[in-house]
C-alpha cells in the first residue's frame, strides 16, 4: 500500500499533467473532453469528479483491469517486485492448480498450432486464409482475433502435441482431441476454421470451430465441450476485446456469433460481445454489468432473432440492466451489416431503431395477438412480468407508466398487478430462506439469526431508516479519518471520574455500546462492529486496516469516503487552528456526532409514537395508550437529557434535523 505510488500506478495507464499539487487526466473510466480525474500523490489518492471513482492505487487497479482485490495486489506487488508469501496450497489444491494451468498452456500451445497453421501451410492458406478473406476479413482483423486453421488430417495436431512431450491425457482434457474407442487421440476441429475464446485477461479457455462448407450433416460449429477450465456460461466471446470500449462508451452490445463480433470490431463498432448463440445466462450477465448497467440487443430481424431476443430480457432486468434492442433489416445479420455499411451508418441505424424493452416487447406482442381479448389479457401479464423483476423502483414505475400507455391500461391497475406478482416471488423466496434454516444448526452455542425478511419488509425498514443511514454514513467517515486519534474526555465531577484519554474509536464504541445502539445500515455496521473489536488498541489506524480489507464492498467504501475527505476537504486543517488541543477538539466533534445519531434515533421513535397515539385501535384501548403515553413521556425525557449532555460540555444544542 505505501510502495505504490499512485500516479506511478495510474500513470502506467493515463497521461497526467501536473496541476498544483495534484495532477490531472483523462477519466479512464468514462468518456469525457476535459479532464476531471485528478491524482493527489500526497495523499496517494486518485478521484474523478466527473464519474465519482476513486480509492488507493490499487482501486485503480481493480477497477481498471477488472481484478478482484486479492488479484490487484498481486498485481501491484508484480510490478513493485515484492514477494507476496500466500498461504501454502494443500497437495489436493496444487495438483488441481497444476492441472488448470496445463490446461491453459496446452490451449496456448494449440492456439500457435492453429495460427502458424493459417498462416503458414500451403492447406491453411489455401482453404482457411482464403475462406476468412472471402468473409471480407482484412488480414490485421485475423491477426487480432488470433484466428486459426485445423487441418483436415484427424490426428495432425494430437500427433504433433504427443511428440512435443504433452500429456495425451490432458489434451484430451482441454478438449482441443478426443479419445476414440480404440484409445486413439484424434483433433476435434479437423478441417475447420478456429475461432479461439478468450478470458476477459487474454488466456484461451476454449474455441470455436467452423465448418467451410454449408453442409446439412455437420454441424456448422464445433465448439470446445465444457472442461475444468472452461464453463461456457461463464465466457462472452469478444469480451476481452472490448472491455475496454464497453467501459468508455458505457454500453454493451450484444449479438449472436462469433462473425458478428468480428465484424463490428472491424467496422469500428468495439463494444460487442457475443453470447454465441445460446440464451445468455446470469453468469454472463454479471461480467458484463462489471462494466456497464447498458445493454443493446442487437439482433436478426427474423423470427429465430427476435425469439433469441426475448428470451434474454427479463434475465438482464432482473440483474438491474437498462435494456434497448435493435433489429436489422429482415435477411441482415450484424456481420453483413457491418460489411456493407460504413461505421457512421451503422452507428446511426442503431441510434435510430433503438426501443427500450417496454416499447419492443409490447410492439411484439399485439403483432401477433391483434384484439382478440383473452389474448391481450395474457400479453399484458407477460410484460407485466417482466417489469415485475425490475430491481430498482423508480425505472419500474417509469416502464409502469409507459406500458399503461401504450396498451391503453389504467396504471393504478398495472401498479397492482406488478406489486402482486413481486409479492408472490418474495414469499416464495422467504419460504425458500425459512426452509433452508430449518435445517438443523451444527453449532448450538451461537443464537439464532434473525429470520430472513422478504424484500417488502425489508424496504420498509430501510426506508424507516433511511434518515438515520445518513447520519451513519458520517459516523463511519468520521471513524474512519480520526478514529486513531486521541481524544481527552473531561473531568466529571457528578461521578468523580477524572479527565482522560481514549482513542475517538473506543470512545464511540463505549458510548453506543453503553446505550445499546448498533447502526441500522448493514455494511455500516459491520465496520462499526469489526472496529470495536479493536477498541483497546491505540495502534489501531482504522483507515489503513478497512482501506486494505479483503472485502472489496469494504475497502471501496473506505476509499470513496476518506478520498472525499482528503482531496475534497479542508476542515480538518482548519479546525486544528482552534485555541483549544487536538484532544479536546476530538471529544467535541466526537461527542457531537454521538448525540446527534442518538437524537435522531430518538426522533424516529418519537414519530412512531405519535402515530400510534393517533391510531385509532390503541385510542381505544386504554392499556395500549397508556403504554404509548408512557413512553412518549419517557422519549421526551431522553431527548432532553441528551441535550443536557452536551450543555454539560458547554456546547450548546445539537439542532435536531441537522
Ligand atoms: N453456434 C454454434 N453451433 C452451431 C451453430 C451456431 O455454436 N451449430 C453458435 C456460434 O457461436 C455462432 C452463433 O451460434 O457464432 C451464431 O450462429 P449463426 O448465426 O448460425 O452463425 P454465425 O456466427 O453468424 O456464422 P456465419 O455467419 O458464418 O453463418
Ligand atoms: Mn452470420
Amino acid at each position: 500500500m505505501d510502495t505504490a505510488k499512485v500516479e506511478e500506478v495510474v500513470g502506467d495507464f493515463v497521461a497526467l499533467r501536473r496541476r498544483g499539487v495534484n495532477m490531472i487526466g483523462l477519466c479512464p473510466f468514462h468518456n469525457e473532453k476535459t479532464p476531471s480525474f485528478t491524482v493527489s500523490p500526497s495523499k496517494n489518492l486518485w478521484k474523478c469528479f466527473g464519474c465519482g471513482k476513486g480509492g488507493k492505487p490499487v482501486h485503480f487497479i481493480m477497477e481498471h483491469e477488472q481484478l478482484s482485490y486479492p488479484d490487484a495486489l498481486r498485481w501491484l506487488a508484480k510490478k513493485y517486485h515484492i514477494e507476496i508469501k500466500e498461504r501454502e496450497m494443500t497437495d489436493e489444491e496444487k495438483r488441481e492448480e497444476s492441472i488448470r494451468e496445463s490446461l491453459f498452456v496446452i490451449n496456448q500451445y494449440a492456439l500457435q498450432h492453429f495460427i502458424d497453421t493459417l498462416h503458414e501451410s500451403e492447406e491453411g492458406q489455401a482453404i482457411g486464409l482464403n475462406y476468412f478473406r472471402h468473409r471480407g476479413l482484412r488480414d490485421e482483423t485475423i491477426k487480432k482475433f488470433c484466428l486459426g486453421y485445423s487441418f483436415e488430417r484427424r490426428d495432425s495436431f494430437a500427433k504433433k502435441a504427443v511428440a512435443a512431450g504433452y500429456n495425451p491425457e490432458l489434451i484430451a482434457k482441454t478438449g482441443v482431441c478426443y479419445s476414440t474407442d480404440d484409445g486413439r487421440l484424434q483433433d476435434r476441429f479437423w478441417g475447420r476454421v478456429i475461432f479461439p475464446v478468450h478470458t476477459i485477461s487474454g488466456k484461451i479457455v476454449a474455441f470455436g470451430g467452423r465448418i467451410l462448407q454449408n453442409n446439412a450433416k455437420a454441424a456448422k460449429y464445433v465448439n470446445s465441450p465444457e472442461s475444468e477450465i472452461y464453463h461456457k456460461s461463464d465466457h462472452l466471446y469478444g469480451l476481452y476485446f472490448s472491455k475496454q470500449a464497453i467501459m468508455q462508451k458505457d454500453r454493451c452490445i450484444l449479438v449472436e456469433g462469433y462473425l458478428d463480433v468480428i465484424s463490428m470490431h472491424q467496422s469500428g463498432i468495439q463494444n460487442v460481445v457475443a453470447s454465441s448463440g445460446t440464451s445468455l445466462t446470469t453468469g454472463q450477465i454479471k461480467l458484463i454489468h462489471r462494466f456497464t448497467d447498458n445493454v443493446t440487443l442487437l439482433y436478426d430481424g427474423d423470427k429465430a432473432g427476435i425469439k433469441a431476443s426475448i428470451r434474454g430480457i427479463d434475465m438482464l432486468l432482473e440483474e438491474g440492466m437498462n435494456i434497448n434492442v435493435v433489429l436489422l433489416p429482415d435477411g441482415e445479420d450484424p456481420d453483413s451489416y457491418a460489411q456493407s455499411h460504413s461505421t457512421e451508418e451503422f452507428e446511426q441505424y442503431i441510434e435510430r431503431n433503438k426501443v427500450d424493452f417496454i416499447r419492443f416487447k409490447t410492439n411484439l406482442l399485439l403483432d401477433e395477438v391483434g384484439e382478440d381479448p383473452i389474448r391481450r389479457a395474457g400479453l399484458i401479464g407477460d410484460v407485466v412480468k417482466s417489469i415485475a423483476v425490475v430491481p430498482n423502483e423508480i425505472l419500474r414505475s417509469e416502464y409502469i407508466k409507459k406500458c399503461s400507455e401504450m396498451l391503453n391500461i389504467g396504471e393504478q391497475l398495472l401498479v397492482k398487478e406488478v406489486a402482486k406478482i413481486r409479492r408472490q416471488k418474495a414469499e416464495e423466496t422467504y419460504k425458500k430462506q425459512i426452509s433452508e434454516k430449518n435445517t438443523p444448526a451444527e453449532d448450538t452455542n451461537t443464537p439464532d439469526e434473525a429470520p430472513a425478511m422478504d424484500e417488502f419488509q425489508q424496504s420498509i425498514i430501510s426506508n424507516y431508516n433511511n434518515p438515520l443511514h445518513h447520519k451513519e454514513k458520517a459516523i463511519i467517515q468520521f471513524l474512519m479519518k480520526n478514529g486513531g486519534k486521541m481524544l481527552q474526555v473531561p473531568e466529571n465531577k457528578a461521578t468523580e471520574t477524572p479527565a482522560f484519554l481514549e482513542t475517538v474509536n473506543s470512545h464511540l464504541h463505549y458510548s453506543f455500546g453503553d446505550d445499546g445502539i448498533e447502526l441500522s445500515h448493514p455494511l455500516y455496521k459491520r465496520i462499526f462492529a469489526e472496529a470495536g473489536e479493536y477498541a483497546n488498541d491505540v495502534e489501531f489506524d482504522p483507515e489503513k486496516h478497512f482501506m486494505a480489507h479483503p472485502d472489496a464492498e469494504i475497502s471501496s467504501l473506505t476509499a470513496e469516503l476518506c478520498s472525499e475527505q482528503h482531496i475534497l476537504g479542508k476542515e480538518a486543517a482548519e479546525q486544528i487552528n482552534d485555541e483549544r488541543n487536538e484532544q479536546a477538539v476530538m471529544f467535541e466533534q466526537t461527542t457531537r456526532l454521538a448525540i446527534a445519531y442518538k437524537l435522531s434515533i430518538v426522533d424516529e421513535m418519537l414519530k412512531d409514537t405519535m402515530n400510534r397515539l393517533k391510531d385509532p385501535g390503541v385510542l381505544s384501548n386504554a392499556a395500549a395508550l397508556q403504554e404509548a403515553m408512557e413512553d412518549f413521556k419517557y422519549l421526551k425525557e431522553t431527548q432532553g437529557a441528551l441535550n443536557d449532555v452536551l450543555k454539560g460540555y458547554g456546547f450548546g444544542n445539537v439542532a435536531l434535523n441537522s
